[in-house]
């Protein structure tokens, strides 16, 4: 057992929340497998992406990673032996097809359910999320999801997928963080495809959202007994200072951050104000559309990792804020600040503003700059100290009447952290990229002893 500094609020420990409760760590697909060529696996958006000079911070891409298609069993197990009861992934969309009439591809189903039965077999409930970024690249070169057409294909994976292994995972998310998939893939440019226009974005943004609202009842016909919802990047948004116009910046910034996701799930179409700022630049609406989006969830899964800190800012298209990153605030060395209770008021807000029903916070997490000790230890005191204290914010969240049900770590292990390469290290596991070896480190062996109910 791991000795934790008193200032630390060490009293948590697993009795604290229901026996029931979820206890996971969350991976994706082009984060972890790499076999980027491997058993029939075609390029997806983000195999160009990172092969583009200057698009990833240190040139690599995601094309061996942790070679986790090799190495599954391995990293099953060590969730095991960590005592996780509850194990998050991603299916990598092109192993499974090469094109929009292609049948699907035997390998990569039968890949995914040997995983699956991996994870059955070490007691890991298996929580799916059918598309986290990884766009076939013979779908963008026809437009991506600005284009209708992917919805279709999208639905037609969806049907494959969910029958194949519809008798086994029970716990399907639609989508990880749809904000990024169209702001950061199509607006900021930052994430593959790397577009930059505002109304691309948000006519991507809007497809998704309608992929996943016709997505929820095909799941539901094919899996008896789903739990179908999908997995938002939602931030608390503070205002720098106490002036009228900071305050004003607070509300605008929400409303595209936030509210645009969650109003639109939750029944209530775009925000006006929302609708207002970005003026022409809206997206193409279908009829059914809003009700297709709006259909009735069985969880909503809160991605959460820091707050976000605004002014106004009058020369900024369209929401007229800028972000700002005051120096006295403890930041992770990514720059993230570590913020426990902005994930107390997250959930309390979710649950008060929206009828989510179950709420499960899909990710949470911590980047540090890792180093290996000469004893073969890595001593990650900060990501501990990060953990423990989100872990007492949810405890908190739970106490003032929430409704969470489960909390799934980022990440098992380090991995290809996008634009930034293999420079971030989110892991309760270390990786030796060298060597592939997987070491525990002390956050790790922290979440593991308090998950087995060992402190
Ligand atoms: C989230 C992503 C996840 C990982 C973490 C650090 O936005 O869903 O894949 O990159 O950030």
């Amino acid at each position: 057992m791991t000795m934790i500094p008193t200032d630390l609020p060490t009293a948590i420990k697993r009795s604290d929340f229901a026996g029931d409760f979820l206890w996971g760590v969350s991976t994706s697909a082009y984060q972890i497998e790499g076999a980027a060529a491997v058993d029939g696996r075609v390029p997806s958006i983000w195999d160009t992406f990172s092969a583009t000079p200057g698009k990833i911070r240190d040139g690599s891409t995601g094309a061996v990673a942790c070679d986790h298609y090799h190495r599954w069993e391995e990293d099953l197990d060590l969730a095991q032996a960590m005592g996780m009861n509850a194990y998050r992934f991603s299916i990598a969309w092109t192993r499974i097809f090469n094109g929009v009439d292609a049948e699907p591809n035997a390998k990569g189903l039968a890949f995914y359910s040997k995983l699956v039965d991996g994870m059955l077999a070490r007691g890991l409930q298996p929580w799916c999320t059918l598309y986290h970024w990884d766009l076939p690249q013979y779908l963008e070169d026809q437009g991506g999801w600005a284009n209708r057409a992917t919805i279709d294909a999208y639905l037609h994976y969806v049907d494959v997928m969910t029958k194949h292994l519809g008798d086994r995972i029970k716990h399907w998310i639609t989508h990880n963080e749809p904000w990024c998939t169209a702001m950061h893939g199509n607006w900021d440019g930052m994430h593959a495809p790397g577009n930059k226009s505002l109304p691309l974005a948000l006519q991507v943004c809007h497809n998704v959202l309608v992929s996943h609202g016709r997505a929820v009842p095909l799941i539901r016909a094919n899996v008896p007994g789903a739990k179908v919802g999908i997995a938002l990047s939602l931030h608390p948004v503070k205002a720098a200072s106490d002036s009228v116009a900071d305050k004003e910046a607070v509300v605008r910034h929400d409303v595209l951050r936030n509210r645009w996701f969650l109003d639109t799930l939750y029944g209530r179409g775009y925000p006006e104000l929302a609708l207002q700022l970005v003026g022409e630049d809206a997206p193409k609406v279908e009829a059914g559309d809003m009700e297709a989006i709006a259909v009735p969830c069985d969880f909503l899964g809160v991605n959460y990792y820091f707050p976000e800190e605004v002014i106004d800012a009058p020369e900024e298209y369209p929401l007229r804020t800028r972000i700002v990153y005051p120096q006295d605030r403890q930041r992770t060395d990514f720059g993230w600040e570590v913020s426990p209770e902005g994930l107390v008021e997250l959930l309390a807000r979710v649950a008060r503003d929206y009828p989510t029903g179950d709420l499960y916070v899909t990710e949470n997490g911590s980047s540090y700059d890792d180093h290996l000790d000469a004893d073969g230890a890595v001593n990650d005191t900060a990501r501990r100290d990060y953990l423990i204290r989100h872990l007492a914010a949810m405890r908190d969240a739970i106490a003032a009447g929430g409704n969470i049900k489960g909390y799934f770590a980022w990440s098992l292990l380090d991995n290809f952290e996008w634009a930034e390469g293999y420079l971030r290290r989110f892991g309760l596991t270390y990786i030796d990229y060298p060597t592939q070896r997987r070491i525990l480190k002390q956050s790790g062996q922290w979440y593991s002893a308090f998950v087995r109910g060992a402190i």
